[in-house]
């Protein structure tokens, strides 16, 4: 399939004499695709059982019309009043015990089942109406699960939930006393019952009791997408997707998507940069109008593996944004070279947040592709180059990579729940490594740790892994490629206990992990030869087996035999491009030293080249213009 552009469009915000108009602009932009709807319950359905769908029929019946495929969005990320008022305690409650307030959205709380089926209510009932409707080809259900710190919830409802949850999983309250240690300060229960939310406690709580709330809670994310999806199915074949958020790592995306064909994502790049990624000032003033380098990426190689492998951004940033610390522009340029990136990871479609900047409520100072005064604004040029771009390029068939990295949701959680040392975060740990190959200009596949089908690979890389439990030996047994594990990778059981042996406990490899420590920032750990341990440093018992980097007085850090490696440390970026590199030329991976604003992907025969800075830029004979791309 070519790739193509789209918007999100917000019909109950304007004028009904402006919809045509809007539709046929949209058109001459070169965009196919509308996402509309995902909002407008309180226009839906004002007030219980009173509908009025007359306004959205004829809102997707104009954008059709206009030769628009439109994706509809459900609405139950925003329950108006009526519905809160129906439900009081479908409220999401906070770590400290507050109720989460109504007045702008995402005000539910997964585990209420009233609200559940309310919104599964609303869900079916667009279904019936729009499931046939020739112009719709999408759905998107509800929006952004878990933004804005909405998956975990400790209300009452969830209180509920979750004994019922530990009792199908632990059956008695003696084997879940076992599994947890709840030996331990007489933490043992006589009942499931008897098992409270693990929040407010005096000092930390069981990091086993805490790992399955979050297990339980993440669950709970699954179910509710399942009952909307189980809504749809009945009245639709059309594709069900869900657009999930940056750096989002509450839920476990790989569970939810296995229920929808299409993983869309929302991509805000200066945002993010802003709020979401931990770099110095410096760093972030060089990219402030372009965003790093990786993270956009990153997000789409992982979101390629969400679900089917069929991808889309749901939302592209078009311009400043108004909700991170400081909202600049993008430079002339990212968002077309955005929109190209994301179609070089293979996105089938990109869509615009927003068609036009709302004069009024939250997001008054949030950009669209057109002003609020409906000229058009910077992005319209690029959208329309980009759209132009696309229709030169035609189809783009995916390549595997030579290298995977495996990610794992419930590491995330482990690591927040035990970091050890201030600082250790298994999503930032995997990113650098991610950020490291790219440098290099390696291209890296993302795939779920607890399937990865390792087949064709030549280096997997398997950083932080919790727990080895759920990992399919079969596939590493029969890889004939070579996997670098650590630094914690299969450090505790499933239950959140350390394991017997000692980690990483790999069959025919000579390296155990006798010991940890976390180091103050100010008090890294040099090695031979350049760079540095940052962090988190493990020491090493090892037999026979090559040591690829040593501490300066000689303690090993990463050791490798014929198909393993161990790395027992959190390296800085000097010693882990070293690393890489040494693994990367053992297996004869073609690696090129890139300046820090190029970054390049190969997709079906082509080569692009994506210059994120700020000025223009010779590379490998050919001159890349300031935030543009080529192919090569
Ligand atoms: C997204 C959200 C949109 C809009 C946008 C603003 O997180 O899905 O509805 O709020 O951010 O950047």
């Amino acid at each position: 399939m070519i790739p193509k552009l789209g918007v999100c469009y917000y019909p109950e915000h304007w004028d009904r004499a402006i919809w045509e108009d809007d539709a046929k602009r949209m058109v001459e932009l070169g965009l196919s695709y509308v996402r509309i709807g995902e909002f407008a319950w309180s226009r839906m359905e004002p007030s219980e059982g009173t509908f009025d769908w007359g306004w959205l029929d004829e809102a997707v019946e104009v954008l059709g019309r206009a030769g628009l495929n439109v994706v509809m969005g459900t609405p139950t990320a925003t329950p108006p009043k009526w519905v809160v008022e129906k439900y009081p305690d479908m409220l999401a409650v906070d770590a400290e015990g507050r109720t989460r307030k109504y007045g702008s959205r995402r005000h539910y709380c997964f585990s209420h089942e009233g609200y559940k089926a309310e919104a599964a209510r609303i869900t079916r009932q667009m279904g019936e109406r729009y499931g046939k409707n020739p112009h719709i080809v999408a759905w998107q259900i509800d929006n952004e699960y878990g933004c804005h710190d909405t998956t975990i919830s400790y209300s009452n409802a969830a209180r509920t939930a979750f004994r019922d949850w530990l009792g199908q999983k632990y059956q008695s309250p003696s084997e879940l006393n076992r599994a947890w240690g709840n030996i331990f300060w007489s933490m043992e229960v006589s009942e499931i019952s008897q098992i409270e939310l693990p929040n407010l406690t005096v000092t930390e709580p069981n990091p086993a009791h805490l790992m399955d709330f979050r297990r339980f809670t993440s669950n709970q994310v699954v179910r509710w997408n399942k009952t909307m999806v189980e809504a749809l199915r009945m009245h639709t074949d059309a594709p069900l997707s869900h657009n999930y958020m940056g750096r989002i790592t509450d839920f476990d995306h790989f569970d939810v998507g296995a229920d929808l064909e299409i993983a869309s994502w929302d991509s805000y790049p200066l945002g993010f940069l802003e709020d979401r990624i931990p770099a110095d000032e410096d760093f972030k003033s060089r990219f402030s109008q372009q965003g790093h380098p990786d993270f956009q990426a990153f997000h789409h190689d992982l979101y390629r593996a969400v679900g089917t492998g069929r991808w889309w951004i749901m939302e592209q940033q078009p311009g400043p944004v108004n909700w991170a610390p400081y909202n600049p522009a993008p430079l002339e340029g990212m968002v077309r070279l955005w929109t190209m990136e994301a179609v070089a990871h293979g996105a089938e479609v990109v869509c615009f947040f927003r068609w036009r900047q709302a004069p009024f409520a939250q997001e008054q100072m949030h950009s669209g592709l057109n002003r609020h005064d409906g000229r058009p604004a910077l992005a319209w040029a690029e959208v329309e180059a980009a759209a132009k771009d696309l229709s030169a390029l035609g189809e783009l068939k995916q390549l595997q990579a030579p290298v995977a990295l495996l990610f794992d949701y419930p590491s995330q959680w482990a690591w927040e729940i035990q970091p050890q040392g201030q600082g250790f975060d298994y999503f930032q740990l995997l990113f650098e490594f991610y950020s490291s190959l790219r440098s290099m200009g390696v291209d890296v596949d993302i795939l779920n740790a607890r399937d990865a089908k390792l087949d064709g690979y030549e280096l997997v890389i398997v950083p932080g892994l919790f727990s080895f439990a759920h990992l399919d030996w079969k596939h590493f047994d029969q890889f004939e490629g070579h996997i670098l594990w650590g630094p914690r990778a299969g450090s505790k059981t499933d239950d959140f206990s350390l394991t017997k042996e000692l980690p990483p406990g790999l069959r025919d490899f000579d390296v155990a992990v006798t010991r940890v420590e976390t180091l103050r920032p100010n008090t890294p750990r040099p090695l031979r030869g350049g760079g540095e341990a940052r962090l988190w440093v493990e020491s090493l018992e090892i037999g026979e087996v090559e040591t690829l980097l040593e501490t300066s007085d000689g303690a090993p850090i990463s050791v490798r035999s014929k198909k393993d490696s161990y790395l027992g440390a959190w390296l800085d970026p000097v010693a882990l491009k070293r690393l890489l590199v040494l693994e990367l030329d053992s297996l004869d991976i073609p690696t090129i030293d890139l300046p820090e604003v190029i970054r390049v992907r190969k997709i079906d025969g082509k080569r692009f080249v994506f210059n994120y800075g700020a000025q223009e830029l010779e590379f490998q004979g050919q001159s890349i213009p300031a935030a543009s791309y080529l192919i090569i």
